[in-house]
């Protein structure tokens, strides 16, 4: 038996990567001037070790597992978002393809702001870089949880007319 092939350990491991980045992010960010620096540099490798493990975990788990990365694919989005700008109800039915590109964004740009932590830590320079990249990163994360929030409300809002 192939080692995680459970869906429920599949689904628990996933959560616990994802509570531990989610947590460490907001602790890193909340805590990057110098009276907190120590807990800075702990919360900020927490994260780039967690989302390092995740990166792999993800390319190494096969097709149909929970652990895959989130593919993000450009024709259905393109498509997603043609019927959004023209009002056709059927883009709030079904899964989003935007879901995946705002899930993977907010992995890649939050493992890339920790990154450059670790850059920052040793080159003064890279500091200001370190600080724009964590504020993108940030934005990424808030839109992530925003879309998937109202593409959930919208849901339960449009659910009785279409049924
Ligand atoms: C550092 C911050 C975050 C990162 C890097 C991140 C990344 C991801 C990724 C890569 C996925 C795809 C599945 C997985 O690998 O777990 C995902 C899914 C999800 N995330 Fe986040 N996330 C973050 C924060 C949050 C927060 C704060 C919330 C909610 C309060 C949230 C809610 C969700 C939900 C509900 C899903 C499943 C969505 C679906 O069905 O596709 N995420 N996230
Ligand atoms: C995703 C994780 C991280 C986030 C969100 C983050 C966020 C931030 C933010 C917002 C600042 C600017 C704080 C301010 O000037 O008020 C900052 C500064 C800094 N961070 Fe991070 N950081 C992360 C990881 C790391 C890591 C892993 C290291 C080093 C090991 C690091 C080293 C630094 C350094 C050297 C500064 C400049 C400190 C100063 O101006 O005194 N960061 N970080």
């Amino acid at each position: 038996m192939t080692f995680l092939s459970s869906k429920a350990l599949q689904f628990s491991v996933r959560l616990a990567f994802h509570a531990s980045l989610s947590g460490a992010f907001l602790v890193a960010y909340l805590t990057g001037d110098e009276d907190t620096y120590h807990m800075h540099v702990f919360a900020g490798y927490l994260v780039l070790v967690t989302a390092g493990l995740r990166i792999l975990v993800g390319l190494w788990a096969p097709d149909g597992s929970l652990l895959r990365l989130p593919q993000p694919q450009t024709a259905p989005l393109c498509d997603w978002l043609r019927r959004l700008v023209a009002g056709d109800p059927s883009v709030i039915r079904g899964r989003s393809p935007l879901l995946a590109w705002l899930a993977a964004g907010a992995l890649a740009t939050v493992a890339i702001a920790a990154a450059t932590g670790v850059v920052a830590d040793f080159v003064t320079k890279a500091e200001h870089l370190h600080e724009a990249l964590s504020e993108f990163a940030l934005w990424m994360v808030v839109a992530h949880v925003a879309v998937l929030v109202i593409l959930n409300w919208l849901k339960r809002v449009r659910a009785p007319a279409a049924a």
